[in-house]
């Protein structure tokens, strides 16, 4: 059954796919350019999890509510991520700062900062929509976002890249 959505929802869900295409093309070029490989594989990760963003975002502007497979798929990726993100933890000690370190803890500042934006742009959209269910699904999505800022958060700590006081 098609959920009959309210022009606010609408636009709302327009400007939510505009991020989720702007993230999917950073996760894919950065992890290109970054030097660390266990990065790459951790930014790619993130790209195809954006990419689920998108696909739910599309399902919504149908009317329809994102698939409840969607959800068991997104745990699964929540567990290889947090042992992903043990691993980026692990290596860390081995690893020296770098020119090539100061270049990819340029373009994580820069996706943290995105992170942060689009969290909040879940935050605001939440609150404007009528049907239960679509708010559950943005969000799950935001919770992913803020996953992702703290896999990015962890990355750099790790890394000297982030120093906390
Ligand atoms: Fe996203």
């Amino acid at each position: 059954m098609a959920h009959q959505l309210t022009n606010k929802e609408q636009l709302l869900l327009e400007d939510l796919k505009q991020h989720e295409m702007v993230c999917i093309k950073k996760y894919q070029d950065y992890a290109n350019q970054v030097h660390d490989p266990q990065l790459k594989d951790l930014l790619n990760n993130y790209a195809q999890q954006e990419q689920n963003h998108l696909n739910s975002i599309n399902e919504m502007l149908s009317g329809q509510i994102p698939s409840i497979g969607q959800g068991q798929q997104n745990q699964q990726n929540q567990q290889g991520q947090q042992s992903q993100q043990q691993q980026l933890l692990s290596k860390a000690a081995e690893q020296s700062w770098s020119a090539a370190n100061q270049n990819d803890a340029m373009l994580l500042n820069d996706l943290l900062m995105t992170e942060k934006y689009v969290s909040s742009a879940y935050d605001t959209a939440i609150f404007e929509f009528t049907n239960p269910q679509m708010r559950q699904a943005l969000n799950h999505i935001q919770k992913e976002e803020q996953q992702h800022g703290e896999g990015i958060f962890s990355y750099m700590s790790a890394h000297g890249m982030y120093n906390p006081q």
